[in-house]
């Protein structure tokens, strides 16, 4: 070890380590990035090559070295991310929940932030009015009217004639009531695909114009239940792997005109999506009336009762911190290279793994053990499952 101190290699390697640190730490002063973390990884080279040069000689410690480097310095420029300066964004769906943190994020980062709101008049707006800069601008913008997708066009096409629009991000979104699909009436998945899928396509068609002449980013609020099947999501989880298909197409198709475009897989997140009771009230009444009567029977008054016992429990298990799916939209915002596809939260990319990775029988016997606390329709029932239901 002593030899390596004072040899010209061993301070050719304090040299890189140095020069690594600083250039890290410089790129990260200019963007948003978390310089603990930029620290940690451009020491880590130095640290785990001591340690093999402890454990295994020169020769050893070099080639983790040098390995560690190689490793360090791709994670690193994978995490570069571009200067803020004065880029435009435009996000849907900012009355509540995820939308509208981002538009807080975004607006206290720096941007200039269009937040698309459903109601312009209603509490989201107002408390993004009251809370953020005068850089953000609110629109009137629900995405199903074509009226109102154009009149957000031009407002923003005119604001942003100098700098152009960075950035679309298509989060406006419905979850519906998560029921079985037998069960789901007909308007509930005309109602998730109008919203989730038609709004985005037809908003996203409309700005790409805009996109194309700044070469920006166009982002998705896709879902865990876009990439794998999950019980109770077949309207919401259809729409949203209709989104994450086009989505997939769009990152092929623009690339040629260099926009970049990411779809986000959040898993549970506690935001507005999970609904009000007197939401519930409604969709629970809607299901019912449109339930044939052999259906109703076969599963049961109880079992259809329970369903809403699933959005009670709901929040309980969704993280009320959305800092991960703000940190990844950030990075499909203004990463050099952003990724085509983010899986923030619990368990989102554990399980696509699996359902990408193993026959699909493995993912459902998986699914069917995570949900076998489940209550069981009327005429599936053992007494062993009656004595459970009671
Ligand atoms: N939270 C999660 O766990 C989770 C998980 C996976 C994916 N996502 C996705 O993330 C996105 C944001 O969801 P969130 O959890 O933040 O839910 P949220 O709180 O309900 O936010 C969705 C927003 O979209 C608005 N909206 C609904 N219909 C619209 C329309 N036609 N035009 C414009 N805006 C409309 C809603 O307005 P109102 O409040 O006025 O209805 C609401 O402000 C959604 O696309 C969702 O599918 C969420
Ligand atoms: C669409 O938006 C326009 C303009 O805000 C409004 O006049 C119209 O009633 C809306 N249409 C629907 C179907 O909501
Ligand atoms: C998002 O989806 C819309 C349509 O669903 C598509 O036009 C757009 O290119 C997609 N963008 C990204 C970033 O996935």
């Amino acid at each position: 070890m002593d030899a390596l101190a004072s040899s010209p290699l061993g301070w050719l390697c304090a040299g890189v380590t140095a020069l690594f640190g600083v250039t890290a730490l410089c790129t990260a002063q200019r963007s948003p990035m978390d310089k603990a973390n930029v620290l940690l990884w451009s020491l880590l080279p130095a640290l785990l090559g001591l340690l093999c040069l402890a454990l295994l000689g020169a020769a050893g410690g070099l080639v983790v070295f040098l390995a560690t480097c190689l490793i360090s310095s791709t994670y690193l420029g994978g995490q570069i991310l571009l200067p803020v300066g004065d880029k435009a964004v435009l996000v849907t769906g900012s009355d509540t929940g995820i939308g509208h943190a981002l538009a807080k994020y975004l607006d206290s980062l720096g941007f200039v932030v269009f937040a698309g709101v459903l109601d312009k008049d209603g509490p989201g707006a107002e408390e993004l009015q009251r809370s953020c800069s005068g850089r953000l601008s609110l629109l009137q913008l629900d995405v199903t009217n074509a009226t109102q997708v154009k009149e957000a066009y031009l407002k923003v096409s005119e604001k942003v004639q100098s700098t152009g629009l960075w950035g679309v991000v298509n989060n406006a979104g419905i979850l519906g009531f998560p029921a079985d699909g037998e069960l789901l009436p007909m308007s509930n998945y005309r109602q998730c695909m109008e919203v989730n899928f038609f709004g985005a396509v037809e908003l996203s068609k409309t700005f790409l114009p805009l996109l194309r002449k700044s070469q920006g980013r166009l982002v998705n609020m896709s879902s865990m239940a876009g990439g794998i099947p999950l019980p109770r999501y077949a309207a919401y989880g259809a729409s949203k792997a209709a989104l994450s298909m086009f989505s997939g197409v769009m990152r092929q198709e623009l690339s040629k005109w260099g926009i970049k475009v990411a779809a986000i897989h959040p898993s549970g997140f506690r935001t507005g999506i999970q609904g009000t009771s007197d939401l519930w009230d409604k969709q629970e009444k809607e299901l019912m009336e449109n339930l044939p009567a052999d259906t109703r029977q076969a599963y049961g008054e109880d079992y259809l009762q329970g369903l809403r016992s699933y959005l009670l429990h709901m929040p309980t298990c969704c993280d009320p911190d959305l800092s991960p799916v703000l940190g990844d939209v950030l990075h499909a915002l203004l990463a050099r290279r952003p990724h085509g596809l983010y899986t923030p939260g619990k368990g989102a990319y554990l399980l696509l793994c699996i359902f990408c990775c193993f026959p699909l029988w493995c993912y459902d016997f998986i699914i069917s053990k995570m949900l076998s606390a489940e209550p069981v329709p009327r005429e599936q029932r053992t007494s062993e499952d009656e004595s459970k239901n009671l």
